[in-house]
């Protein structure tokens, strides 16, 4: 079967290729209608259709000759331990929590925020909620008080499952206290936060409101699987939009489910049975769809991995894991691999190990550089497949589908669109662009099953962040082209959204919280070029009149205020004081040019800019705090 063909037959022909892909899942009833829309405008999958997201990633397994397959590798270099699970002891696990769950009252439809580091009670806590058609929202442990009471208030939790500490590194970080100020700061009370407590700390617990993990789960009953609606909730993913509420990406149970389930082969190139590793965390989409779901309803074996690409405890520790386990598809972000290049950049380290169970390594989360493909390709001369995709796609839009006609890698794309996704490249007034011209990367609706439905209770959001620009399309955020052989080419956000090693943050949330510093005026904050992360935020402030604090006293005022508000995954180290900021004459900031001028690229100054002198300031000001390359270039 060739690319071609299959391609153009999940375009032309939407709901009949779909409908054929449904047959690959086990239904309780089989949905009545393949693509409908619903009573609010919006596109849904496989309406009628009864399932278990839970049941078919575990229980079907075990009834139909799975049982004793390991279905989950719990590898910790954080702990030195390594614990496998098979999918009848997984399905009891789950059961067991999904009945603990129930006697603190959740039932199915209500939300359950999940708060906690890679542990396989993690894994646990998300197919427990899906088996009771209760709707989890994990929120990445890397992620501050703050940021986790926004999400509390807006997902509204009956239950939060937690951990008394997370490991980064040698570093023991508690959580508990963290999850206390974020329930402490939440408007919205749950009834119960269910810990597990973990050795490295113990958690302290307040009662009745605090449940421990293990003892609810040695208490329970197994608790069966709910029958829900194909278009009912599965989970709500928030993720950094452009200000600083986040966004909660709904994700539905039937149209992810097929598209999971067709993913595994067509993308991935799997069997089940074989063992298939994405090295992300619970906290993002990689990890929803790849270290869970995807995997599980496959059949494959999963490696929920708590440790680091270095340090834990060296460069080789992905090596390590893969001959360990004999890992067949490894998944993970370029920014890991730059990690491990730049510590152990012959490969040494690589050579002590036995890869030939290894087909290929999967990368996403950010534009794979071309030099980290050409090294990773040297070094393991194994195909390096770069695809695109979002929290909202919940799976590849962007790929190269060997299991249906590999093509050959060009660096920098990450190859032609996956089956389902009908992609064009549209110019501001929202024609559609020739080959090899940079524009708006759209998707035309319908998006295939696996996208986000909607917002989280927010339909209007939903319609204004992505259908509204074009008619008939969704946006993507993404800027790019199309070459002459039909490769597609990332090249970045269009807007105020940037990827600092693999994590998607908002800058507009940290300029919302640099401008509420007394001394503040306005501010902007561009993500600059990072070798390791890719990019990393810095922050340009101006103060208000007679404020004489000086910057290096803001600098650390406002890189505190970050950590403590959004966490220290931001990264945010520097805030460079300015006397104005660049705009148009209508006053919109020119970030883009401000980011090129820090990364030392050229740019054309607008014809509107309001006073191109302050183009010079900001490249004088990065030289003389030599931050990014701006000196290199501009200031003459
Ligand atoms: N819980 C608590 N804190 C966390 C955290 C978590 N889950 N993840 C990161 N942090 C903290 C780190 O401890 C660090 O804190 P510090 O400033 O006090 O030292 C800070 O956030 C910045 O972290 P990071 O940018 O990740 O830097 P690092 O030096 O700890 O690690 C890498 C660098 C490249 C090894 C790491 O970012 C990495 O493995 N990235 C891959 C990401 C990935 O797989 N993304 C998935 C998308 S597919
Ligand atoms: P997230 O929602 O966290 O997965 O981040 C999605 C964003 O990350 C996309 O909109 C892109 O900007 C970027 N991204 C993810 N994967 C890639 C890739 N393979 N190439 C280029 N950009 C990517």
């Amino acid at each position: 079967m060739y690319y071609v063909e299959r391609y153009s037959f999940s375009i032309n022909s939407r709901e009949a290729f779909w409908a054929e892909q449904a047959t690959n899942i086990s239904w309780f009833k089989t949905p009545e209608q393949t693509l409908s829309v619903d009573e609010k405008g919006f596109y849904r999958w496989f309406k009628g259709g009864k399932m278990n997201t839970a049941y078919l990633a575990l229980d079907y397994h075990v009834e139909n000759g799975r049982g004793d397959q390991t279905a989950l590798i719990y590898d910790s270099p954080a702990t030195k331990s390594v614990k496998k699970y098979s999918y009848t002891e997984l399905t009891s696990e789950v059961a067991k929590l999904a009945g603990g769950l129930k006697k603190l009252g959740v039932a199915k439809g209500d939300t359950v925020v999940i708060y906690m580091p890679m542990i396989p009670q993690a894994a646990m806590a998300m197919l427990a909620c899906a088996r009771l058609g209760a709707i989890h929202s994990v929120v990445f442990g890397g992620f501050a008080p703050h940021e986790l009471a926004v999400r509390i208030d807006d997902a509204k939790p009956k239950v939060i499952i937690s951990a008394s500490c997370g490991i980064e590194f040698e570093k023991v970080i508690p959580y508990k206290p963290l999850l206390d100020d974020a329930v402490h700061a939440a408007e919205h009370k749950p009834d119960h936060c269910v810990i597990f407590q973990r050795p490295q700390a113990q958690a302290a617990m307040t009662e009745p409101r605090d449940v421990d993990y293990e003892t609810l789960v040695a208490d329970a009953e197994e608790a069966p699987c709910e029958i829900v609606d194909a278009t009912d909730p599965l989970y709500i993913l928030y993720t950094s939009g452009t200000t600083g509420k986040p966004k909660g990406i709904v994700r539905d149970n039937g149209g992810h489910a097929v598209a999971m389930h067709f993913s595994m082969k067509s993308i991935y190139n799997v069997e089940p049975g074989d063992v298939y590793w994405a090295a992300s965390d619970v906290g993002w989409v990689v990890g929803h769809s790849y270290i869970i779901y995807a995997p599980l309803i496959y059949g494959c074996t999963t490696i929920l991995f708590e440790g680091k690409p270095i340090r834990t405890p060296d460069a080789g520790t992905f090596w390590r894991v893969i001959e360990e386990h004999k890992v067949k598809c490894f998944f993970t972000a370029p920014t890991a691999f730059r990690a491990i290049k730049k510590e152990d950049p012959h490969a040494e380290l690589m050579k002590k190990y036995d890869l030939s169970s290894l087909k290929a390594i999967y990368l996403a989360g950010e534009r794979c550089d071309p030099p980290t493909l050409e090294w990773l390709q040297e070094i393991t001369q194994l195909p390096i497949l770069d695809h695109w995709w979002q929290t909202e796609t919940g799976w590849g839009i962007v790929g190269n589908m060997v299991g249906i006609e590999a093509f050959p890698v060009k660096a920098g794309s990450a190859t032609k669109p996956i089956c389902g996704f009908e992609l064009k490249i549209l110019n501001e007034a929202g024609d559609e662009l020739p080959a090899n011209q940079n524009g708006y990367v759209c998707i035309k609706l319908p998006l295939p099953p696996g996208c986000l439905p909607t917002l989280w209770n927010d339909d209007e959001r939903f319609q204004t962040s992505y259908l509204n620009t074009f008619e008939g399309y969704y946006l993507t955020g993404d800027g790019g082209y199309i070459d002459d052989d039909g490769y597609v080419f990332i090249m970045g956000r269009i807007d105020d959204v940037i990827n600092v090693a693999g994590h998607r943050l908002s800058t507009g949330a940290m300029e919302e919280i640099i401008a509420s510093h007394p001394a503040v005026a306005e501010c902007a904050v561009v993500g600059i070029a990072d070798e390791l992360r890719g990019q990393r935020p810095v922050g340009f402030a101006v103060l208000k009149d007679g404020q004489a604090i000086d910057e290096s006293t803001l600098e650390q005022n406002t890189v505190s205020l970050i950590r403590e508000q959004i966490g220290a995954v931001a990264f945010y180290r520097n805030t460079i004081l300015v006397k104005r900021l660049p705009k148009t004459r209508s006053g919109k900031i020119l970030r883009k040019i401000m980011r090129q001028i820090a990364d030392g690229e050229s740019f054309n100054v607008p014809s509107t800019i309001d006073d191109p002198a302050i183009l010079t300031e900001i490249a004088e000001r990065l030289e003389e705090r030599k931050i990014g390359s701006a000196f290199e270039l501009l200031v003459k």
